[in-house]
Formats: structure tokens, C-alpha cells, sequence
């Protein structure tokens, strides 16, 4: 029998059951999520719904009230410190606010991450971060500029330079796309496909923008009812029923963008 794309991948990211709240207040319940190595997930969900706190979760930067989260095949629960730093290193993230340092060059921000987990001299730190600006696509001269000198799209590459840092295997963006014009976003969509492909980076993207989901995104993930509602391809959220899942894929914003035939889907690729 043939194998299932799913069967055949591994499994980078495990969460299971992860219950998260805050004083009476519960933002996840009993959640479930599992991320492919390789695989561009975009997760979805309302303002507010908790794409932020899960995100920062698994990053334990927040607590857990219960559940389990298995990263690169290790339980961070089960791992001693050292462990947990070597872990620690071979995630990237890309924060929704406060992007980069403002005080500091785009070069020393991306070299913040080395300072914080290598012992690297100067002028190998120097060569690492001019390699990293040129990885997503900027030039060498952005290297001595300070954020408030940069344009917004040129901003989020830096701070995907920042989180490319380690050469991590998993890579978190959240929201990276928001406040930038469609034609930044597309671009900035472009450089993670890329990344994907060459670097054979896996990447977790919480995103509001349909197009990143239309266009990059190997899989989706909806965050509703404090779990993951629906998980699967384009076409598994159209045949979804649940009223936010179709008023957002079939919603007025999603009506220019173009979509599989109903009779002739694939997956969103
Ligand atoms: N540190 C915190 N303390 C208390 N409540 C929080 C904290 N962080 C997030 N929340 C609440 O958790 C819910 C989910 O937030 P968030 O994950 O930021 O949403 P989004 O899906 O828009 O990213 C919101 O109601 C928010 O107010
Ligand atoms: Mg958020």
C-alpha cells in the first residue's frame, strides 16, 4: 500500500492536549497540533483567539497548565538544561511586535542570537550576519542602518535575518506580513517559499493575510473554539462547516483571490 504524505514526514513539532490560560481564563483547551519537517504551516484563526499565546507556549515562554510539547523529537520536559539550550538553538522566531532592536544596527541585531548562544569571535560573527542579510535578500549596506532607516518590508527581512541567526531547523513568524502592501507581502511569501526549499527550513507562520495562505502555505491550521478546529489543505477549509471558517475562506476579502475549481482541487501549494 502506498504511504500518505503524512506518514512518510517527520514530525518537527508535537503538541498534545496543551491547555493554557490566564487566571479564570482558559485561551487554549486540550489543544492538538503536529508540524511536518519541511512544511510551511499557516495558522489561522480571530483576533484574539490565541495564535499569539500558543506560539509563545511552545516557545516556554509562557506557562502550560497542562499537555505536552515534543520539538525535534525531544520533550522539553524530559531534557536537562544543556539540552534544552542546544533545543533553544535550532528554533528561529520572528515576533509580532517589536521586531528588531531599535538602538542597535540591522548587523549587531542579527548578531544578538550568537552573542546570547555562541562563543563567536567578532569578525566570524561579522561574516555570519553579512551572509544572513544577504540570505533574505538585502544588501550589504543594510548591515550599519538602524531599524528607523529601513522600510517596512525591509524591517521584517532583517528580522528574519535575526531569526535565521543559528541556521535554526524550525522558524515561528508571527504575523510577518501584516502592515506591508500586497506587493512587500508577496515578496517577503516569495523569500520563505525559498527558504523552504533551499534551506529545507519548516516554518510555522500565524498569519492573517489570505494570500500567504493561498500562496505559500503547504497546510492550514484554523485556531477556533480554543483548539485547532480544522487542519488540512485550502480545500478541507472550504468543505468546513463552521460559519467563521467559511465567512473567512469565502468571505468578501477572499473573493478576489483565486482558488482551486470546486470540481478539480488540490492542495494549496
Ligand atoms: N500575558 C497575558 N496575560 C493575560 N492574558 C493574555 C496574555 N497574553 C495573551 N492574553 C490573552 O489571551 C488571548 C489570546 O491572545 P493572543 O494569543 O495574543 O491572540 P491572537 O490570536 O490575536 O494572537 C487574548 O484574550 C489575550 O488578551
Ligand atoms: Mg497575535
Amino acid at each position: 500500500m502506498q504511504q500518505t504524505r503524512s506518514e512518510a514526514r517527520e514530525v518537527v513539532l508535537s503538541v498534545k492536549d496543551l491547555t493554557v490560560g490566564f487566571g479564570e481564563k482558559i485561551v487554549l483547551d486540550k489543544l492538538n497540533l503536529d508540524i511536518y519537517r519541511g512544511e510551511i504551516l499557516g495558522f489561522v484563526g480571530a483576533s484574539g483567539a490565541g495564535k499569539s499565546v500558543l506560539m509563545r507556549t511552545v516557545l516556554r515562554l509562557l506557562p502550560r497548565r497542562s499537555g505536552s510539547i515534543e520539538i525535534l523529537g525531544a520533550d522539553y520536559d524530559a531534557v536537562d538544561e544543556v539540552q534544552r539550550i542546544a533545543l533553544d538553538t535550532r528554533l528561529g522566531v520572528l515576533f509580532q511586535h517589536g521586531a528588531l532592536f531599535s538602538a542597535l544596527t540591522v548587523k549587531e541585531n542579527i548578531q544578538l542570537p550568537m552573542r546570547e548562544y555562541l562563543d563567536l569571535p567578532q569578525w566570524l560573527m561579522d561574516e555570519l550576519a553579512y551572509l544572513k542579510i544577504e540570505l533574505v535578500g538585502l544588501k550589504p549596506d543594510a548591515a550599519d542602518k538602524y531599524p528607523s532607516e529601513l522600510s517596512g518590508g525591509m524591517i521584517k527581512r532583517a528580522a528574519l535575518a535575526r531569526a535565521l541567526a543559528l541556521d535554526p531547523d524550525l522558524v515561528f513568524l508571527d504575523e510577518p506580513t501584516s502592515g506591508l502592501d500586497p506587493i512587500g507581502a508577496a515578496e517577503f511569501d516569495e523569500l520563505i517559499a525559498q527558504l523552504r526549499d533551499t534551506l529545507g527550513l519548516t516554518v510555522y507562520m500565524v498569519t492573517h493575510d489570505l494570500d500567504s495562505l493561498f500562496s505559500v502555505c503547504d497546510r492550514i491550521a484554523v485556531l477556533g473554539q480554543k483548539r485547532v478546529l480544522v487542519e488540512g489543505t485550502l480545500d478541507d477549509m472550504l468543505a468546513f462547516d463552521d460559519p467563521w471558517v467559511q465567512s473567512y475562506f469565502r468571505g468578501k476579502r477572499a473573493r478576489s483571490i483565486p482558488r482551486p475549481e470546486p470540481s478539480g482541487g488540490h492542495p494549496v501549494k
